[in-house]
């Protein structure tokens, strides 16, 4: 028996800790990872994500006041004002290259609508959703409760367009109606999406009131791996946070929850007063609600507030860059999947794809193969490049003796008898039993 005890945990720890993406996003393991794409100068890593410009998400509730004040002063379902909201949603989304769907439902004798927006590409299989109701309350406009929420995610979304970016995950962005009549919109679209299309969702994120006048810091603990990429984000600025405890189920991810489909989410705090704890460890006014304008009039423009928006913000772009495992796109020489992918122990072949495009000829003499497997014990792997015509070039043989963790190298093959486009597989294959590991990334670099 060579692995030792201690090795073993080791391992395991490892693994764990390199895995907490595919455990909240879970990976068909075994299954080829979706195809890459190009990135520029040949970053390993996922891109990180860009800030979210505050003026940008102020601008967009500037305009959903302007919306209420336009129609009868609110944006509730079965009002004027929310369907307005919608079509400016929309429009902004139309314009930056979205794939988007009015879905219609009726509650409360009224039309009411969900704005679903597609990015193409990624993973259609593995579905990052993020979502945010776009209703008011009937008595004022709803800025804080959810324009904050609303705009926070259009400009999520808005800000992927600006990047090009090419996730490994389907990303889909969605704007949900009547939430303030009982989560009545995304109830709608959970239960009218087909079990095999609802078993695609890897995770939906929610977003509802988070520029709270006098802001707490809430993270939703529903799933520990969803829970921990806020929470990063939040330790990486300085800003503790505690579990939203308000109101469970009080939102939209309720309905995707109930599902059986993976939450998380952010939350600045609604009626609930901040306690004095709470405002040295955030500033703000103890003995006061976090939203003294929850569900009024009030809440309005002046009724945010901005380092709140600005931060909660930046999480919820951090979190889709994160969990979308991002990578952005062109012009580029390097061609990169990060997805990862499990290597069954001692057992099938796995490959991940890289796919290239856009180039003429054939692949080089000297085609760089970095590859970065995690793995135990790395005698137990064998792997090969395959090109599209499904030409085996063997880059490491398995060992008895090659008792090292992972494979983290470059390898250089003769390619030039290769046609430069097409699907490039790394196929990795574990072949002794005991240790274990996954492909967490490979590219070519042409
Ligand atoms: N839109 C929610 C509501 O009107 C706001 C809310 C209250 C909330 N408690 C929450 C949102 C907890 C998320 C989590 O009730
Ligand atoms: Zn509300
Ligand atoms: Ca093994």
């Amino acid at each position: 028996m060579r692995l030792s005890a201690s090795r073993r945990t080791l391992a395991a720890a490892s693994i764990a800790l390199a895995g907490l993406l595919a455990t909240a996003v879970p990976a068909a393991a075994g299954v080829s990872a979706a195809p890459a794409t190009a990135t520029a100068a040949a970053p390993t890593a996922a891109a990180a994500a860009p800030d979210i410009p505050l003026a940008s998400v102020k601008g967009h509730l500037t305009q959903f006041q302007s919306i209420a004040a336009a129609n009868g002063g609110n944006r509730a379902h079965g009002r004027t004002g929310y369907k307005a909201s919608i079509d400016y949603v929309k429009a902004k989304l139309d314009a930056a290259g979205y794939t988007t769907a009015v879905q219609q439902f009726t509650t409360a004798g009224a039309i009411g609508y969900n704005l679903v927006a597609d990015w193409p590409g990624g993973d259609e299989g593995q579905v990052l959703m993020a979502g945010a109701h776009l209703d008011s309350v009937a008595s004022g406009a709803g800025i804080n409760d959810n324009g904050s929420g609303s705009a926070a995610v259009l400009e999520t979304a808005l800000a992927v367009s600006r990047a090009g970016l090419r996730p490994t995950r389907h990303l889909r962005f969605a704007w949900w109606g009547a939430e303030e009549l009982g989560l009545v919109g995304s109830k709608h679209y959970v239960g009218n999406l087909p079990g095999a299309d609802r078993a695609k969702i890897s995770a939906y994120l929610n977003f509802d009131m988070i520029g709270s006048p006098n802001a707490g810091y809430f993270v939703y603990d529903d799933d520990a791996a969803l829970e921990k990429v806020f929470k990063d984000y939040f330790t990486g600025i300085g800003v503790s946070t505690e579990i939203e405890t308000e109101g469970d189920g009080r939102s939209d991810h309720a309905s995707f929850k109930n599902a059986g489909i993976r939450v998380g989410g952010l939350f600045t705090g609604a009626g609930r007063v901040k306690t004095a704890a709470q405002a040295q460890k955030w500033g703000g006014t103890a003995g006061q609600s976090f939203d003294r304008c929850y569900h009024s009039a009030c809440d309005n423009t002046t009724n945010i507030n901005d380092t709140a928006l600005d931060r909660n913000s930046d999480a919820a772009a951090h979190a889709v860059w994160t969990l979308g495992t991002a990578v952005t796109v062109p012009p580029g020489e390097a061609y990169e999947n990060t997805g990862d992918v499990t290597v069954p122990d001692n057992g099938p072949a796995v490959t991940s794809t890289v796919e290239v495009a856009g180039r003429t000829g054939n692949a080089p003499a000297a085609l760089a193969v970095g590859v970065d497997i995690k793995h135990t014990w790395r005698g137990d792997l064998v792997v090969d490049l395959v090109a599209p015509d499904g030409t085996a070039y063997r880059l490491k043989n398995s060992s008895a003796n090659d008792s090292a963790d992972n494979v983290v190298t470059a390898y250089t093959v003769n390619a030039s008898g290769e046609p430069a486009n097409g699907a490039w597989k790394l196929r990795v294959q574990d072949v002794a039993a005991q240790d274990t590991g996954y492909i967490d990334s490979w590219k070519l670099t042409f």
